[in-house]
């Protein structure tokens, strides 16, 4: 099955394909850029989260012939930002649904007197009745979307749910809930766009997909395809927050460029991104569990419910990411899943690594805890017995039909550990000691690439080229912002190829010059777009050997040689794949039924949890993270993917809360949404087992989303484990810590003499 077992760069740790360039400051950022006779614009937002635009005046002390102003009846084509749901508009036009909502674009050659201008514009309100929480919306009182606030429902059932509870040995039930998380990139969101009748719209800016603002741009001005170009500088970090906000950006820049006659800059500041920006859906997540009287699962219903803000943006698809992982890596014959997403007033929730797995995730595993303790059964013997194995079906009836080794990876994980000296240890230390101490675990897997037939509605184009320079270039669309798209791809062509990692460089990210292969989001690069890859490589090797005589081995020079010959016999040099769904693949979208993703990553993270009860403060002091993820193309990259994940896991779990009064955030700085420093983030240890996928990449499975998952019901759990107090809400900050542990421990207070 693995034929690749010998391979030369990839699995090697090769040198970033960017790295020098950060390093030594040449990487240039959307910041960095200038373009000559540049404007700079800036956004006028609500300020209410709910109402009717009364009016809009402009303090007469402003010289306003200086500054150019759009407003939505600047718009040539559709006032909509184009994603799934034709729903949020580019700019107001008479009502405001969130705090935060563009209403007014300004542009200045001078960007500090924006910031005076912004000031200058008056808005006034009739203000309407808000919407805040997920229980305000279901009740349906105020109807802020559509016509039920339901901005997406999925039904998922296996088997019969309703007759199992009669016979159940045990039934146990819980309610878990996830916070808003905040992506933190280091690089804010940012833009340059220019305007000409000639050539239509050029943007450039700090993105992952530059297909999706290619498409926005289309509808918001009404143009052909080829007067629009969308450029993605070096950007430093996404995190799923640049999936679809940069396309707003993207449009307001133009806009502000087709008024004005100037390109124009659009750089958020940090108040203003963390403010007005998409964050991680809010979830609360209902469990019923019926098992037998020996802890295997008969029956699972879960209630899914997320926050899904003002409009509709990703929450269908994060909505179903999150029903399709909410039952865990688990057999069970009896399942139904009812899924929500709630309209709000709060500004649009959207893609954040894992995109709606970590908080099913989260109760799933949360759970698992609650179930072991209601049974009196060790948490990891619960999980060993009803783990899936390959020939079993999960949730959606998807035959498992590549080898699963979740009981290598958890005999792994309790080694590396120590998992059971450690709780034994802690047990007896406990006692005496302020500080308490305890092991959690968490069993997930994590679906790879687009769901259902996503990857088939994608029909991904990409390829390679050879340059007359007899340079390989990467022709996909697919983005580098730190994660390591520009490594792992060339790493795969120059295997493929047979030629050095040196040979091959990636086409710039400009819509003019390289092909749809999806977008970067999903983990989805390695897996799928390096299986294009893959195969533009070996169908170029193949012709090459038909039509110029290349051997059935050959050297790097004989190859580029070979190019050669080929291009003066034939023209251009270069090779186009196209999607292809695996063999045998169904998948029922009405029903949620059959193969729910092409592969699955599967893991078992350990937390070693201290809480301090004097100062109610929680401590990851060590993490060990065991996974298979299918081939590693690249040890170092995928080693720091699981690191950065799991303390952005650590953040969700204990730290990052996102304060929202009003609909406003009003803790929109990075001295009050405290993020881990590195300081908060323990040893972390990685381990990888390798089970090759013969439709990824050199046998690559998705790996980028995985490690967020895991983190925070493995520390939740280890803090039960420590304290004996259950905590089923995320972020867990010291006042919950002593909310819960003074309430299940009342302090006897000393009476007064
Ligand atoms: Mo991602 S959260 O699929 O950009």
């Amino acid at each position: 099955m693995n034929t690749h077992a010998t391979t030369r760069i990839v699995g090697a740790p090769v040198p970033r394909k960017e790295g020098v360039d950060k390093l030594v400051g040449r990487a240039c950022y959307v910041d960095d850029m200038k373009r000559e006779g540049m404007w700079y614009g800036a956004t006028v937002r609500s300020t209410i989260p709910r109402g009717l635009i009364r009016s809009i005046a402009f303090d007469r002390r402003i010289e306003w012939s200086e500054f150019t102003v759009v407003t939505a009846a600047d718009i040539p084509g559709e006032n909509i930002i184009q994603l799934i749901v034709a729903d949020q508009p580019c700019l107001a036009d008479g009502k405001v649904n969130h705090c935060e909502e563009p209403i007014l674009l300004l542009a200045h050659p001078d960007k500090h007197k924006l910031r005076e201008a912004l000031g200058g514009v008056k808005i006034e309100y009739d203000a309407l009745p808000p919407v805040f929480t997920i229980e305000e919306s279901e009740q349906q009182d105020q109807i802020v979307w559509g016509a039920d606030n339901l901005l997406k429902s999925f039904l998922l059932e296996k088997g019969d749910v309703d007759s199992a509870w009669a016979g159940a040995g045990h039934i146990v039930e819980g309610e878990y809930r996830t916070g808003a998380q905040e992506h933190l990139y280091i690089e804010n969101q940012g833009i340059i766009a220019e305007y000409s009748a000639e050539d239509g719209v050029t943007v450039w800016g700090s993105l992952q997909c530059p297909y999706y603002v290619f498409k926005a741009l289309r509808g918001v001005f009404d143009l052909p395809d080829e007067k629009v170009r969308v450029i993605q500088t070096e950007t430093g970090g996404a995190f799923g927050g640049k999936e679809d906000y940069p396309s707003i950006l993207a449009s307001h820049a133009a806009l502000l460029a087709k008024k004005s006659g100037h390109p124009v800059k659009m750089v958020y500041d940090r108040m203003e991104d963390l403010a007005a920006t998409t964050k991680r859906h809010p979830a609360r997540v209902r469990h019923r569990t019926a098992l037998d009287k020996d802890g295997k699962l008969l029956a699972i219903e879960i209630h899914l419910d997320t926050d899904g803000g003002a409009y509709a943006t990703l929450s269908s698809t994060v909505l179903s990411r999150a029903t399709l992982h909410s039952t865990g890596p688990y057999l069970c014959p009896n399942v139904r899943v009812r899924a929500q997403s709630w309209a709000t007033n709060h500004v649009p929730y959207g893609a954040f690594r894992g995109f709606g797995a970590p908080q099913a995730v989260f109760a799933m595993e949360r759970h698992m805890d609650e179930i072991a303790a209601t049974l009196d059964m060790d948490p990891v013997e619960l999980r060993r017995k009803n783990f899936l194995h390959d020939g079993d079906t999960n949730a959606t009836e998807q035959l498992m039909r590549e080898p699963i080794i979740l009981d290598k990876l958890l005999d792994r994980a309790l080694q590396a550990s120590a998992y059971h000296a450690k709780c034994a240890q802690f047990a007896r230390e406990n006692e005496l000691n302020p500080i308490k101490r305890g092991m959690g675990i968490a069993a997930f897997y994590h679906g790879s690439g687009f769901t259902g037939s996503g990857e088939l509605y994608l029909n991904s184009l990409a390829g390679v080229d050879v340059t007359p320079e007899s340079k390989v270039r990467v022709l996909v669309s697919n983005t580098e912002f730190g994660q390591g798209t520009n490594t792992i791809l060339t790493q795969i062509a120059s295997e493929a190829l047979g030629i050095e990692y040196s040979d091959v460089t990636m086409a710039a990210p400009d819509t003019d010059m390289v092909p749809n292969s999806g977008p970067t989001v999903a983990s989805r690069t390695s897996m799928v777009v390096g299986r294009l890859i893959e195969r533009a490589c070996l169908q170029l090797i193949s012709r090459l050997r038909e039509q110029a005589g290349l051997g059935a081995t050959h050297t790097r020079e004989e190859f580029l040689a070979a190019c050669e010959r080929y291009r003066v016999a034939h023209g251009e040099v270069s090779s186009m794949c196209r999607y292809e769904a695996p063999p045998d693949i169904y998948w029922d979208d009405q029903k949620y039924h059959g193969e729910a993703y092409g592969a699955y990553a599967w893991a078992i993270y350990v937390a070693q949890v201290a809480v301090d009860t004097v100062t109610y403060s929680a401590e990851v002091e060590n993490f060990w993270a065991v996974q298979e993820v299918g081939r590693v193309l690249h040890p170092v990259l995928a080693a720091g993917q699981i690191e950065g994940g799991i303390a952005q896991g650590i953040g969700y779990a204990l730290y990052e809360k996102v304060v929202l009064d009003g609909g406003r955030m009003t803790n929109n700085q990075m001295t009050n949404y405290i993020m881990p420093t590195a300081e908060d983030v323990p040893p972390i240890h990685v381990y990888f087992e390798e089970v090759p996928f013969r439709y990824g990449g050199f046998g690559a499975k998705g790996l980028g989303e995985l490690p967020h998952d895991g983190p925070a019901p493995a520390i939740l759990n280890a803090i039960r484990d420590a304290t004996g107090v259950s905590f089923n809400s995320i972020p867990l900050l010291p006042e919950d810590l002593y909310a819960g542990l003074a309430a299940s421990h009342p302090v006897e207070e000393p009476a007064l003499p």
